[in-house]
């Protein structure tokens, strides 16, 4: 099938590469003409695992292809994918200035049928709003061409985003339209085969449904994160608790990791704006403003166990403090909504000093901490070096932030010869606390006993 997919940010790339790969031929556009310019050139503009080598490979065979010109794409495709990024209002509503303007510029080129498929995540009643766009445009121009705009949310996680597409748990398809989705069905047969994932509804509720599942998910988290702030109270384990819990089938065991709160792209902005949809109607989400405010303040949670540590905030001028990890999580460069941000805030405010170690986010974490504290004061106060034990050299305590798999195993009593104060903060509970205790040093995990 000749497929355009818009927009080649995690979800337009992945998705563009994987189609290609299966043997259609797609066409990425994107109006940013340097990003363009570098995936021509083999360069892919973000970290995500096997990426690199199913775009080299399915562009050298002619499968995928990159451009910014909407006359081609439009002309290329039976079927366009809409991936365009919808980032937060000032309010928390999504922003649908790229959706609505990709739309339009569909509609002022179409020459044939063609289904238009919503892969952003927007809020429901979006795909009527392209729909109208479409054919706004269209009767500008006196054409009468039909066309369909069908929802397919994505459901990919960064870090695992190719086995996430090419092995879906499920596919959903919102269309009002049986043609378009006897065609998405055909589309999607290769990554369903054997299994029935693809499950058909109406548009609106497509829409929802991918809302509702990183609500869910999201409060999940914030859930445990409660649990695990009153286990500590009660001198309970959150990582037995999570063990009993997740046996039992009706709850299941993913997603009930404490933590330092939930970041990235996705929940942050995906609660905000569905809280954001409900309260235009007049209708309050208690449930998800709680999973919200859970989150806020969770993201301090390894600060204010600092402050007590040291004995007060005031104690913090002066230390050094290591940090394992900066991105919102492991496998990805991406620092969007990051605990690791909110941490560092705090930690410069109390005029403590940060020496920093991940395996790939440290320049573009560098690139927004000089951009909101300026280069001069990033330079006084924050140290990113290129191993996880510069970072603790010359350090008072050791901070985990995120549980990159290169962290899960460190020399603990390495660690107890080098941290001036003898203490690991475990913001992701991936160590035994007894072998960080047996090694001499201090344990503070989320939610647990040392
Ligand atoms: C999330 C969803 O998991 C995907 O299904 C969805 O497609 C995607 O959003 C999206 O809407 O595009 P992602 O944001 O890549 O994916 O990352 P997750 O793996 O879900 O992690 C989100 C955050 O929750 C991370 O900060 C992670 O550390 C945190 N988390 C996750 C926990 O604190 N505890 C857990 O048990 C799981």
């Amino acid at each position: 099938m000749k497929i355009t997919i818009i927009g080649t940010g995690y979800v337009g790339l992945v998705s563009g590469a994987c189609f290609a790969d299966v043997g259609n031929t797609v066409l990425c556009l994107d109006v940013h003409a340097g990003k363009i310019e570098m995936l021509n050139k083999g360069i892919i503009p973000i970290h995500e695992p096997g990426l690199d080598g199913l775009v080299t490979s399915n562009a050298a065979a002619g499968r995928l292809l990159f451009s910014t010109s909407y006359d081609d794409a439009v002309e290329h495709a039976e079927v366009i994918f809409l991936a365009v990024g919808t980032p937060p209002d000032e309010d928390g509503s999504a922003d649908l200035t790229h959706i609505l303007s990709a739309a339009r510029s569909i509609g002022q080129r179409i020459a044939r049928p063609v289904v238009v498929v919503d892969k952003s995540t927007v809020p429901v009643g979006t795909a009527d709003k392209v729909r109208a766009a479409i054919a706004g445009e269209l009767a500008k121009r006196g054409a009468d061409i039909e066309f369909a705009v069908v929802s397919n949310p994505e459901f990919l996680k960064e870090g695992a985003a190719i086995g996430d597409f090419m092995r879906p748990d499920r596919i959903v398809v919102g269309s009002d339209d049986p043609a378009a989705t006897k065609l998405m069905r055909q589309l999607y047969a290769p990554f369903s085969r054997n299994h029935e994932k693809l499950v058909e509804m109406d548009v609106r509720s497509a829409e929802l449904t991918k809302y509702a599942a990183n609500s869910m998910l999201a409060t999940r988290i914030s859930f445990m994160n409660e649990l695990a702030n009153l286990a500590e109270l009660l001198g309970a384990d959150i990582e037995s608790v999570r063990l009993g819990m997740g046996l039992d089938p009706r709850i299941g065991s993913q997603f009930l990791y404490a933590g330092m709160g939930y970041g990235g792209s996705c929940f942050p902005k995906d609660v905000k704006a569905l809280i954001k949809t409900a309260s235009g109607l007049d209708q309050q989400l208690h449930i998800l403003t709680a999973t919200e405010a859970v989150n806020e303040a969770q993201k301090n949670v390894l600060f204010n166990k600092l402050v007590r540590y040291f004995g007060g905030a005031g104690q913090l001028a002066g230390k050094t403090i290591a940090l394992w990890g900066l991105s919102f999580k492991p496998n990805t460069d991406d620092m969007r909504e990051s605990p690791s941000l909110v941490l560092i805030r705090s930690l410069f405010e109390a005029g403590a000093k940060v020496r920093a170690y991940d395996p790939v986010a440290s320049k573009e974490a560098l690139r927004i901490l000089e951009a909101e504290h300026g280069a001069e004061r990033c330079a006084q106060s924050l140290t990113m070096v290129g191993q996880g034990m510069d970072a603790v050299a010359d350090a008072d305590v050791l901070v985990l932030v995120t549980e990159w798999k290169e962290f899960r195993a460190p020399d603990f009593a390495a660690l107890a010869g080098i941290l001036r104060h003898k203490a690991i903060f475990d913001g992701r509970n991936i160590y035994d606390p007894e072998a960080v205790t047996e090694a001499g040093l201090r344990y503070e995990g989320i939610g647990r006993t040392s």
